[in-house]
């Protein structure tokens, strides 16, 4: 072996790993988007290397394709933005028939993230991916409103959250994450209530319902009136709602809220979330995952450590 490689491989067997395990799907680190921030995968292609992610995770899905809200539905606030978008996408068919071929022969698992606006839609769609092996696992975006139940929103209500998750547990056989929505006064009891339920693991959070005021025009900023406020703006709400959850339930937690470098996502882990999902940060800066995988790695070796799984849950109070 030349001295160069001799070097290449000591280097190699010395690098600290970043690899972690959510409800049994195996990841080379635990760094992944944020739905709805990342649209399929294929959009970011050209800017990052979708193999060096922990996992991918599409924009949220339903039965039937939806157009969104109309605009605008994006407004710039302090440290943040509003949206609502109004969950636009293509629907599952012709998701399936269009887009899953793209993951084909990519090692980096793909997470679709899914919801409806009744419980037999959010069945049909868990049913629809049930069988696509492209798929490894699915998260379930229990923020949205029951059309037939006067429009409560399914994860504010630990009876609904349950009853959408034992029926998408049934229906399909992958691994289940179930993303909370922090709009909600004790966000430990959902947390429960969908663990007892039958999910795999939780992501948390969603966004924040926020508002925003045209001072001039005197009209909401953007044409729904309200929006989901995400970015940096809400880290310390969803590292303190990370931190409730790791304490409520035993199954993994992934940790969301404005992150946008290694040390937001850090604060997340050290708080006991086994990953973390970045969203508005990749509007910023679409390569912002590789610049945070390869910094925890950094953090990892100027902290003398081996295993991210060292930081994880390693708070100190
Ligand atoms: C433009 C936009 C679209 C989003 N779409 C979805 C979605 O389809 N499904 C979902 O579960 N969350 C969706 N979210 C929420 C994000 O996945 C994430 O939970 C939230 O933005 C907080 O993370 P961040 O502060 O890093 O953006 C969306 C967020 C944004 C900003």
């Amino acid at each position: 072996m030349t001295s160069a490689r001799a070097k290449e491989t000591t280097m190699t067997a010395n690098r600290p790993s970043l690899a972690v395990e959510i409800a049994g799907l195996q990841l080379k680190n635990p760094v992944m988007p944020a739905s709805g921030t990342f649209g399929y995968g294929e959009e970011y292609a050209p800017y990052l290397d979708l193999e060096r992610l922990g996992a991918l995770v599409t924009k949220g899905l339903s039965l039937h394709p939806k157009a969104g809200n109309p605009t605008p539905r994006i407004a710039e606030t302090t440290s943040g933005m509003l949206n609502a978008i109004g969950l636009q996408n293509v629907g599952v068919d012709d998701f399936i028939r269009s887009k899953t071929p793209l993951y084909r022969g990519l090692t980096t698992p793909v997470i679709a993230n899914f919801f409806g606006n009744t419980l037999e839609e959010y069945g049909e769609v868990a049913r629809r991916l049930a069988d696509i092996p492209e798929i490894a696992a699915v998260e379930l975006n229990i923020s949205c409103p029951n059309v037939k139940q006067g429009g409560i929103v399914f994860g504010t209500e630990p009876q609904a959250a349950s009853q959408v998750v034992t029926l998408v547990r049934k229906a399909l056989g992958k691994p289940l994450i179930v993303k909370l929505t922090p709009n909600v006064t004790d966000i430990t009891v959902i947390a429960r209530a969908v663990e007892e339920a039958g999910a795999d693991a939780i992501s948390c959070i969603n966004t924040l319902t926020g508002m925003a005021i045209d001072v001039q025009t005197r009209r909401p900023k953007i044409a729904n009136r309200t929006g989901g406020l995400s970015g940096p703006a809400i880290r310390p709400v969803a590292v303190r709602m990370t931190h409730q959850v790791v304490q409520a339930v035993k199954i993994p937690v992934i940790g969301i809220g404005g992150i946008s470098c290694a040390r937001d996502a850090l604060e997340f882990l050290i708080v006991g979330a086994r990953a973390v999902q970045v969203g508005t940060a990749n509007f910023v800066d679409p390569g912002v995952m590789m610049r945070i995988i390869a910094d925890l790695e950094e953090f990892l070796i100027e902290e003398g450590l081996d295993d991210i799984g060292q930081v994880i849950g390693s708070l100190q109070v």
